[in-house]
């Protein structure tokens, strides 16, 4: 399945080794929780192994596909360009058009308030592939396989958290899709 776009993203990515595993690290993920949520296993797969395809694009190159609000809303953050960038990149040049898959690649940094499952499990398997070799992206892991939310919280949590220890103020979006997952799971959170 996919074999196409796998090849395509191995192309993409040859001079970037560890990113193209990353990406094969998010996809085994994605697939397992799309099989726990029963969501499709094809959009699953999709959906990661094209959510870092423009990463190291240069910026003017990922722009390129933005409107003007986009680019000046990221300005100072110029890593969001990637995922906004390769939502529009999938639609025009790859063909795919299922919004489901597209806002999945969108929001996959940040996340937002009320994702959707597809959304979810791309935004906890970037986070939690085998790859990334902190405790957090373990507990995510395992949390994930019982309760989305849970793993989903946990994860926006830790990255903010992470971004406080190097000195940088997480986002008004981050906050806001945090305390929006902080809220669905009140009470479960020990
Ligand atoms: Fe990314
Ligand atoms: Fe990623």
């Amino acid at each position: 399945m996919n074999e196409n776009l796998r090849a395509f993203v191995k192309e993409k990515l040859k001079h970037h080794q560890h990113r193209y595993l990353h990406i094969c690290g998010v996809e085994e993920v994605a697939v397992e929780l799309a099989k726990i949520y029963d969501v499709s296993i094809e959009k699953a797969s999709i959906a990661a192994l094209t959510h870092d395809l423009l990463k190291y694009d240069t910026i003017e190159e990922q722009i390129k596909w933005l409107d003007q609000k986009t680019v000046e809303k990221f300005r100072h953050i110029p890593v969001m360009y990637h995922a906004y960038s390769a939502a529009i990149y999938i639609q025009k040049e790859l063909g795919i058009q299922d919004t489901d898959i597209i806002n999945a690649v969108r929001y996959h940094v940040w996340g937002r308030p009320n994702m959707t499952t597809l959304e979810k499990i791309i935004y906890v398997a970037d986070f939690a592939e085998p790859n990334r070799n902190f405790e957090e992206a373990k507990i995510t892991r395992n949390l994930a396989k019982t309760d989305l939310d849970l793993a989903l919280v946990y994860a926006m949590k830790s990255s903010m958290d992470y971004l406080i220890e190097k000195g940088i103020n997480p986002s008004i979006d981050q906050y806001e899709a945090f305390q929006y997952y902080e809220e669905v799971t009140r009470g479960k959170i020990k």
